[in-house]
């Protein structure tokens, strides 16, 4: 291993024109940093070995990462996913080949939080209903009574998962007083004594939810964790959010809830299915807020993803262990270690 710390950019940060597909994520730490390369990648998804040979680090936006894409040359030490999702990506292989898989919950915390905060607001607000009746003039003023909002105090926020961005949620929520549940197997106890939240059944989560909102991983244990069966525990008058992940969702049964008003409405950032079909029947009902994965889309949300990712294949060229690895294990492997070690000794000969 001698020569530059090389690092590919998948091609889907580059649109068909060659410009930048987010202007903020600013590339002058990585592309300014001594010793280092970088290049992008043609599209292909998944990535090809042969795409990936010559590179010590990847820097991944949507493209997949599958067992097929890891390269032969045993050089790629990192994947850098830009965001905290990894369900494109195939951890036990990356594992396997002693690659770090890292994510950037720094960079999505606030802005997905925002988003769930804002659908709460836009949802219990009846926001998009009330640009409806504005835009129709007398009529609309005429018809404003019959569609009351509802009040944030003392009702309940629960959240299915209270990790990076669900324990972030209920931080940004505490001006509303509202009262805070959660289901998660996991939960880190400190954050559940720091927010106040109380831990509940999943049962019980979608009984006493107001507004209910997902913030769990998409994996074999949550795939449709959301379903007809849980549904039918909510309130009629509860709100559901999902900025998770669409498949977390039986996105039938959810149609289904909402078609028959078993629940008040929903706010949904992703789908089951993406692109979504414009004539889905849950996009024909007025009360679900639709964004297209992308209500967490901000300046500061791409700059934010943009210099974690920069930061941790830095980190990697320095032969420091990076924030945000998802597949721990693999910082206690042998060849890995051996792998920083001989990036650190690099740096210091530098
Ligand atoms: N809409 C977007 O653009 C967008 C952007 C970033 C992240 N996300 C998604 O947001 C979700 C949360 O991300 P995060 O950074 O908070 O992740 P995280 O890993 O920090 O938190 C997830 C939490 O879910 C919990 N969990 C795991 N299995 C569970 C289960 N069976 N039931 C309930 N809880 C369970 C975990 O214990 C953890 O506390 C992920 O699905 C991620 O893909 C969406």
């Amino acid at each position: 291993m001698t020569g530059p710390f090389r690092v590919a950019l998948s091609g889907d940060f580059k649109k068909p024109d060659g410009s930048p597909v987010f202007p903020d994520f600013d590339l002058a730490p990585l592309t300014s940093a001594p010793g280092v390369e970088m290049a992008y990648l043609e599209n292909a998804s998944p990535l090809r070995a042969d795409q990936l040979e010559d590179f010590d680090a990847l820097i991944l936006l949507a493209h997949r990462f599958a067992a097929e894409s890891v390269p032969k040359s045993g050089r790629l030490a990192a994947v850098a996913r830009f965001g905290v999702g990894y369900d494109t990506v195939d951890v036990p292989a990356c594992t396997a080949n002693n690659i770090a898989l890292c994510i950037t919950p720094d960079g999505v915390r606030r802005p997905v939080a925002v988003s769930i905060i804002t659908f709460m607001l836009a949802l219990t607000g009846k926001m998009m209903v009330k640009d409806r009746l504005a835009r129709l003039g007398a009529p609309g003023f005429a018809a404003r009574g019959e569609h009351m909002g509802v009040g944030l105090v003392g009702r309940t926020f629960g959240s299915l998962g209270v990790g990076n961005i669900g324990a972030e949620a209920f931080r940004l929520a505490r001006p509303f007083d509202m009262k805070f549940i959660a289901h998660d197997p996991y939960a880190d106890p400190a954050v559940v004594k720091e927010l106040g939240i109380e831990l509940v059944s999943i049962e019980d989560l979608f009984a006493r939810s107001d507004i209910l909102s997902v913030s769990c991983p998409l994996n074999p244990e949550t795939h449709h964790i959301v379903n007809a069966q849980r549904l039918a525990l909510m309130k009629r008058t509860a709100y559901f959010i999902n900025t998770a992940r669409g498949p977390i969702v039986d996105q039938k049964a959810l149609t289904k809830v909402l078609q028959e008003n078993r629940i008040a409405g929903a706010g949904l950032d992703v789908f089951e299915v993406e692109p979504t079909d414009p004539n889905d029947p849950l996009l024909k009902l007025d009360t679900v807020i639709a964004a297209p994965h992308a209500l967490c889309w901000t300046d500061q949300c791409f700059a934010g993803n943009g210099a974690a990712d920069i930061r941790t294949v830095l980190d990697i060229q320095m032969g420091r262990v990076p924030r945000g690895v998802v597949n721990r294990d693999v910082l206690e492997k042998p060849l890995f270690r051996e792998r920083l070690a001989r990036y650190a000794a690099l740096a210091n000969g530098r």
